[in-house]
């Protein structure tokens, strides 16, 4: 299915989203699109598509939920959505490698569990165990082999100074939702397509919506893996950005998306603009003036993330400013085995956690 046509959609919009880094810059964008205002279109969860002026944006509720706001702020810590958006992102590599097998064997039998399948499809031992490793992956040393499935997930910081903002993009080069499909997984609320699959982590279908609560603004990207499209307009590139709507007299607010259909879909660019951007295949979130609270993410993001995601299954890339050189990311219990192997550091082993 194509995405519905929307009009006066700029050649180079994708390229000033993509290097959108505060709210100012947002809102600027938002000026240039095909947007109905809110005075003009409200979402009716009862009937979307009342109001609706065809061949423009409309600002739609996140999980067609018009009282998704109690479920989104769930998170406590600012820095919990990351982790979930980063936990998304691995599922998105394993989800990739999982397609490509069944394209080849569609009898495959599936990962009993997401440790047995970035083993299967990564070569990857659980990362604490990374530092002891006897054998060479791929006739190179285990820890540059791992490096290089690192760069596959960024989380990227990008400070500003006027305004003073901070924004967080998470992105990875997994395999991507097609346009049609970003309002039923990315943008939808405790619906999830992880249930069935052992080898995944999230079952929830809401984990990474968190993340709009502490933001002023959101904006995702997604397009899906070359090798794994079923027709020549899943190359297109699905987009929207997200907004916290709180209409005039009234006390309830929502989360809502900019949908190009009343049936929710998102709007989106041919995959030519993303080629030119080297944006390939994967999912690209941006929080944008992301409310980190009291603390410098700068400076604490590294401490934090590496004890939230404690020996993640896949490790990853944190930049904490443009230009920095980016940590690779193995979580504590990686950082704790090294050290065990000349003092004694480490009292526990990391078994397999059963799944319930
Ligand atoms: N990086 C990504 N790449 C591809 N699809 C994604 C990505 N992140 C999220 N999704 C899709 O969006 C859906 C919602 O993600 P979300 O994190 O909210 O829920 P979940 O991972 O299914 O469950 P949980 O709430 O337990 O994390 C997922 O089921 C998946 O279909
Ligand atoms: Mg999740």
């Amino acid at each position: 299915m194509t995405s519905p046509l929307i009009k006066n959609i700029p050649d180079d919009f994708l390229k000033k989203l993509t290097s959108a880094k505060t709210s100012t810059a947002i809102k600027a964008i938002l000026e240039s699109l095909p947007v109905v205002g809110d005075e003009s279109y409200t979402f009716d969860p009862e009937d979307p598509s009342r109001g609706w002026h065809e061949g423009n944006l409309h600002w739609f509720a996140v999980g067609g939920d018009r009282g998704n706001a109690g479920r989104i702020k769930l998170a406590g810590a600012p820095e919990n959505p990351i982790g979930e958006r980063t936990v998304n992102s691995m599922e998105g590599l394993i989800e990739l490698a999982r397609g490509r097998e069944l394209l080849e064997n569609p009898s495959a039998s599936c990962p009993a569990s997401p440790r047995e399948a970035v083993k299967r499809y990564f070569k990857l031992p659980p990362l604490d165990e990374l530092p002891g490793w006897p054998q060479l992956i791929d006739g190179r040393k285990p820890k540059y082999h791992a490096r290089d499935i690192a760069r596959k997930i960024r989380v990227r910081l990008m400070m500003s100074k006027q305004p003073r903002q901070t924004t967080i993009a998470i992105e990875d080069d997994g395999i991507g939702q097609t346009a049609s499909t970003m309002h039923s997984t990315l943008l939808s609320l405790g619906k999830s397509d992880k249930g069935d699959k052992p080898y995944l982590i999230g079952v929830f279908g809401q984990g990474g919506s968190s993340a709009y609560a502490a933001s002023e603004y959101s904006f995702v990207l997604s397009r899906r893996a070359a090798d794994l499209r079923q027709s020549e307009s899943d190359s297109d590139v699905g987009w929207t950005i997200v907004r916290n709507v709180f209409l005039p007299g009234r006390r309830d607010h929502y989360y809502a998306y900019l949908a190009a259909s009343p049936d929710g879909r998102v709007p989106s660019v041919p995959g030519i603009r993303a080629d030119e951007l080297g944006f390939l295949h994967g999912t690209r979130f941006c929080h944008v003036n992301y409310d980190f609270g009291k603390i410098d993410p700068s400076r604490s993001l590294y401490q934090t993330l590496n004890h939230l995601l404690f020996n993640p299954v896949i490790p990853y890339e944190l930049i904490t400013g443009e230009g920095r050189r980016p940590d690779p990311m193995w979580g504590t219990a990686y950082r704790l085995s090294k050290l065990s192997r000349s003092k004694v550091a480490l009292d526990k082993r990391f078994d397999p956690q059963p799944i319930a």
